[in-house]
Protein backbone atom coordinates (compact mmCIF):
# COMPACT_ATOMS: atom_id res chain seq x y z
CA UNK A 1 0.00 0.00 0.00
CA UNK A 2 1.35 3.23 -0.93
CA UNK A 3 1.92 6.16 1.56
CA UNK A 4 -1.02 8.70 0.80
CA UNK A 5 -0.65 12.09 0.76
CA UNK A 6 -3.29 15.07 0.79
CA UNK A 7 -1.80 18.34 -0.60
CA UNK A 8 -3.71 21.86 0.33
CA UNK A 9 -3.04 24.27 -2.28
CA UNK A 10 -3.94 24.23 -6.10
CA UNK A 11 -1.72 26.24 -7.39
CA UNK A 12 1.38 25.62 -9.71
CA UNK A 13 3.24 24.29 -6.20
CA UNK A 14 0.59 21.96 -4.90
CA UNK A 15 0.44 20.68 -9.04
CA UNK A 16 4.23 20.40 -8.96
CA UNK A 17 4.40 18.49 -6.00
CA UNK A 18 1.11 16.21 -6.57
CA UNK A 19 2.91 14.89 -10.16
CA UNK A 20 6.22 14.32 -7.98
CA UNK A 21 4.30 12.28 -5.26
CA UNK A 22 2.58 10.66 -8.13
CA UNK A 23 5.95 9.97 -10.06
CA UNK A 24 7.64 8.48 -6.80
CA UNK A 25 4.49 6.02 -6.06
CA UNK A 26 2.46 8.36 -3.62
CA UNK A 27 -1.10 7.93 -3.64
CA UNK A 28 -1.75 11.94 -3.95
CA UNK A 29 -5.01 13.79 -3.60
CA UNK A 30 -4.85 17.37 -4.33
CA UNK A 31 -7.36 19.47 -2.75
CA UNK A 32 -8.80 23.74 -3.93
CA UNK A 33 -11.55 25.40 -2.65
CA UNK A 34 -12.81 26.56 -5.73
CA UNK A 35 -14.21 24.02 -7.34
CA UNK A 36 -14.57 25.14 -10.71
CA UNK A 37 -11.06 24.30 -10.88
CA UNK A 38 -11.20 20.32 -10.27
CA UNK A 39 -11.71 19.77 -13.97
CA UNK A 40 -8.33 21.74 -14.62
CA UNK A 41 -6.72 20.00 -11.38
CA UNK A 42 -7.55 16.34 -12.43
CA UNK A 43 -6.19 17.13 -16.95
CA UNK A 44 -2.87 18.98 -15.09
CA UNK A 45 -2.24 15.76 -12.92
CA UNK A 46 -3.34 13.37 -15.80
CA UNK A 47 -5.74 11.55 -13.77
CA UNK A 48 -3.16 10.00 -11.45
CA UNK A 49 -4.14 12.47 -8.46
CA UNK A 50 -7.38 12.31 -6.99
CA UNK A 51 -8.99 15.70 -7.01
CA UNK A 52 -11.13 17.32 -3.44
CA UNK A 53 -11.49 19.80 -1.39
CA UNK A 54 -8.70 20.83 1.28
CA UNK A 55 -11.05 18.67 3.53
CA UNK A 56 -11.04 16.03 1.47
CA UNK A 57 -7.30 16.57 0.83
CA UNK A 58 -6.06 16.73 4.38
CA UNK A 59 -8.70 13.78 5.58
CA UNK A 60 -7.38 11.94 2.72
CA UNK A 61 -3.24 12.15 3.46
CA UNK A 62 -1.54 10.60 5.81
CA UNK A 63 0.89 13.46 4.93
CA UNK A 64 -0.31 16.94 4.33
CA UNK A 65 1.52 19.40 2.24
CA UNK A 66 0.26 22.94 2.70
CA UNK A 67 0.62 24.88 -0.48
CA UNK A 68 -1.37 27.57 -0.54
CA UNK A 69 -1.35 31.37 -0.73
CA UNK A 70 0.52 32.29 2.68
CA UNK A 71 -1.51 35.42 3.71
CA UNK A 72 -4.31 32.58 3.26
CA UNK A 73 -2.69 29.48 4.45
CA UNK A 74 -3.93 29.93 8.64
CA UNK A 75 -7.78 29.82 6.62
CA UNK A 76 -6.84 27.11 4.86
CA UNK A 77 -5.77 25.11 7.40
CA UNK A 78 -8.71 25.69 9.20
CA UNK A 79 -10.98 25.29 6.18
CA UNK A 80 -9.12 22.08 5.92
CA UNK A 81 -10.21 20.92 9.47
CA UNK A 82 -8.06 21.32 12.18
CA UNK A 83 -8.42 18.32 13.70
CA UNK A 84 -7.70 15.73 10.75
CA UNK A 85 -4.50 16.85 10.85
CA UNK A 86 -3.78 15.57 14.59
CA UNK A 87 -0.36 13.43 14.70
CA UNK A 88 0.32 14.01 10.99
CA UNK A 89 3.46 15.31 9.55
CA UNK A 90 2.60 18.51 7.24
CA UNK A 91 4.75 19.39 4.82
CA UNK A 92 4.73 23.71 5.16
CA UNK A 93 5.90 25.08 1.58
CA UNK A 94 4.31 28.28 2.34
CA UNK A 95 5.83 31.57 2.54
CA UNK A 96 4.68 35.15 4.36
CA UNK A 97 4.96 36.68 1.47
CA UNK A 98 2.86 40.62 1.44
CA UNK A 99 -0.05 41.57 -0.55
CA UNK A 100 2.55 44.03 -1.52
CA UNK A 101 4.88 44.48 -4.55
CA UNK A 102 8.80 43.90 -3.91
CA UNK A 103 11.00 46.80 -3.54
CA UNK A 104 14.08 47.17 -6.09
CA UNK A 105 13.47 43.12 -6.39
CA UNK A 106 13.06 42.13 -2.39
CA UNK A 107 9.92 40.83 -1.85
CA UNK A 108 8.04 41.86 1.33
CA UNK A 109 7.06 39.74 4.19
CA UNK A 110 3.70 40.07 6.68
CA UNK A 111 5.99 38.26 9.53
CA UNK A 112 8.76 40.52 11.47
CA UNK A 113 12.32 38.71 11.72
CA UNK A 114 11.69 36.82 15.17
CA UNK A 115 8.52 35.16 14.02
CA UNK A 116 7.60 32.68 11.20
CA UNK A 117 5.06 31.80 9.17
CA UNK A 118 5.08 28.25 9.90
CA UNK A 119 5.58 28.57 13.96
CA UNK A 120 1.66 30.58 13.65
CA UNK A 121 0.75 27.14 11.54
CA UNK A 122 2.30 24.91 13.97
CA UNK A 123 0.18 26.91 16.38
CA UNK A 124 -3.44 27.04 14.69
CA UNK A 125 -2.92 23.18 14.53
CA UNK A 126 -0.83 22.13 17.93
CA UNK A 127 -1.36 18.42 17.13
CA UNK A 128 0.20 18.28 14.04
CA UNK A 129 3.51 18.05 13.08
CA UNK A 130 5.08 20.19 10.46
CA UNK A 131 8.19 20.34 8.61
CA UNK A 132 9.37 23.29 6.37
CA UNK A 133 10.88 22.40 3.66
CA UNK A 134 10.41 22.77 -0.38
CA UNK A 135 10.21 27.10 0.53
CA UNK A 136 13.31 28.05 -0.71
CA UNK A 137 13.72 27.09 -4.57
CA UNK A 138 11.57 27.93 -7.12
CA UNK A 139 8.51 24.98 -8.06
CA UNK A 140 10.55 24.18 -11.03
CA UNK A 141 13.35 22.68 -9.39
CA UNK A 142 11.03 20.75 -6.79
CA UNK A 143 10.77 17.00 -8.13
CA UNK A 144 14.62 15.58 -9.00
CA UNK A 145 16.51 19.18 -10.35
CA UNK A 146 19.15 19.15 -12.55
CA UNK A 147 21.83 20.86 -11.62
CA UNK A 148 24.19 18.40 -13.58
CA UNK A 149 24.64 16.21 -10.62
CA UNK A 150 24.94 18.27 -7.59
CA UNK A 151 21.86 17.71 -5.34
CA UNK A 152 20.82 21.60 -4.03
CA UNK A 153 20.20 21.72 -0.18
CA UNK A 154 16.64 21.41 0.89
CA UNK A 155 16.40 23.36 4.52
CA UNK A 156 13.97 21.99 6.71
CA UNK A 157 12.90 22.69 10.21
CA UNK A 158 10.40 21.06 12.56
CA UNK A 159 9.28 20.13 16.05
CA UNK A 160 9.05 16.31 15.58
CA UNK A 161 11.47 14.18 15.12
CA UNK A 162 10.15 11.41 13.65
CA UNK A 163 8.11 13.48 11.21
CA UNK A 164 11.54 15.51 10.01
CA UNK A 165 12.56 11.85 8.95
CA UNK A 166 9.39 11.22 6.94
CA UNK A 167 9.93 14.18 5.08
CA UNK A 168 14.34 13.57 4.44
CA UNK A 169 13.40 10.40 3.12
CA UNK A 170 10.60 12.22 0.95
CA UNK A 171 13.37 15.20 -0.03
CA UNK A 172 16.26 11.76 -0.38
CA UNK A 173 13.87 10.47 -3.41
CA UNK A 174 13.36 13.93 -4.54
CA UNK A 175 16.90 14.25 -5.50
CA UNK A 176 17.66 16.81 -2.59
CA UNK A 177 20.62 17.10 0.00
CA UNK A 178 18.81 17.65 3.35
CA UNK A 179 20.09 20.41 5.85
CA UNK A 180 17.70 20.50 8.82
CA UNK A 181 17.60 23.70 10.75
CA UNK A 182 16.41 22.39 14.15
CA UNK A 183 12.93 23.33 15.55
CA UNK A 184 9.64 25.33 14.10
CA UNK A 185 11.93 28.85 15.22
CA UNK A 186 14.54 27.69 12.16
CA UNK A 187 11.75 28.84 9.81
CA UNK A 188 12.61 32.23 10.72
CA UNK A 189 15.85 31.94 8.65
CA UNK A 190 14.16 29.10 6.19
CA UNK A 191 11.00 31.59 4.94
CA UNK A 192 13.70 34.78 3.91
CA UNK A 193 16.09 32.29 1.52
CA UNK A 194 12.92 32.96 -0.54
CA UNK A 195 13.19 36.20 -0.85
CA UNK A 196 16.92 36.10 -1.38
CA UNK A 197 16.06 33.51 -4.53
CA UNK A 198 13.85 35.52 -6.18
CA UNK A 199 16.34 38.80 -6.35
CA UNK A 200 17.98 37.53 -9.07
CA UNK A 201 14.74 36.78 -10.91
CA UNK A 202 13.00 40.04 -10.33
CA UNK A 203 16.15 42.44 -11.62
CA UNK A 204 17.79 40.01 -13.89
CA UNK A 205 14.83 37.88 -15.16
CA UNK A 206 17.06 34.89 -13.79
CA UNK A 207 15.12 31.67 -11.99
CA UNK A 208 17.36 28.93 -12.68
CA UNK A 209 19.41 28.33 -9.48
CA UNK A 210 19.28 26.83 -6.14
CA UNK A 211 21.00 27.06 -2.73
CA UNK A 212 23.69 24.45 -1.91
CA UNK A 213 25.37 24.50 1.77
CA UNK A 214 29.05 23.40 1.45
CA UNK A 215 30.42 21.69 4.26
CA UNK A 216 33.92 20.62 5.58
N1 LIG B 1 5.61 29.36 -6.92
C1 LIG B 1 6.76 28.89 -6.48
O1 LIG B 1 7.67 28.57 -7.26
C2 LIG B 1 7.00 28.73 -4.99
C3 LIG B 1 8.22 28.23 -4.54
C4 LIG B 1 8.41 28.01 -3.17
C5 LIG B 1 7.38 28.27 -2.28
N2 LIG B 1 6.21 28.79 -2.76
C6 LIG B 1 5.12 29.05 -1.80
O2 LIG B 1 4.16 28.01 -2.00
C7 LIG B 1 2.84 28.50 -1.76
C8 LIG B 1 1.97 28.19 -2.98
O3 LIG B 1 2.42 28.96 -4.06
P1 LIG B 1 1.80 28.84 -5.54
O4 LIG B 1 2.68 29.66 -6.39
O5 LIG B 1 1.55 27.42 -5.88
O6 LIG B 1 0.34 29.47 -5.48
P2 LIG B 1 -0.44 30.62 -4.72
O7 LIG B 1 -1.14 31.42 -5.74
O8 LIG B 1 0.46 31.35 -3.76
O9 LIG B 1 -1.49 29.74 -3.89
C9 LIG B 1 -2.56 29.09 -4.52
C10 LIG B 1 -3.41 28.43 -3.46
O10 LIG B 1 -3.76 29.37 -2.44
C11 LIG B 1 -5.17 29.32 -2.24
N3 LIG B 1 -5.68 30.65 -1.89
C12 LIG B 1 -5.37 31.83 -2.48
N4 LIG B 1 -6.07 32.83 -1.89
C13 LIG B 1 -6.85 32.24 -0.94
C14 LIG B 1 -7.77 32.73 0.02
N5 LIG B 1 -8.03 34.04 0.13
N6 LIG B 1 -8.37 31.83 0.85
C15 LIG B 1 -8.08 30.50 0.78
N7 LIG B 1 -7.20 29.98 -0.12
C16 LIG B 1 -6.60 30.84 -0.95
C17 LIG B 1 -5.75 28.88 -3.56
O11 LIG B 1 -7.02 28.31 -3.28
P3 LIG B 1 -7.92 27.61 -4.40
O12 LIG B 1 -7.37 26.24 -4.57
O13 LIG B 1 -9.29 27.59 -3.82
O14 LIG B 1 -7.79 28.45 -5.63
C18 LIG B 1 -4.72 27.87 -4.03
O15 LIG B 1 -4.95 26.61 -3.48
C19 LIG B 1 2.99 29.99 -1.46
O16 LIG B 1 2.93 30.20 -0.06
C20 LIG B 1 4.36 30.35 -2.02
O17 LIG B 1 4.97 31.43 -1.33
C21 LIG B 1 5.99 29.03 -4.07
Amino acid sequence: MSTKVGIVGSGIVGQTLANGFVTHGYDVMIGTNTPGKREELTSKTKGKAKVGSFEDAATFGEIVVVATKGTAAEAALKAAGIASLKGKTVIDTTNPIADAPPVNGVLQYFTSQNESLMERLQAAAPEAHFVKAFSCIGNAFMVNPDFNGVRPTMFICGNHDGAKSEVKTILDRFGFEVADMGTAEGARAIEPLCILWCIPGFLNNSWTHAFKLLTR
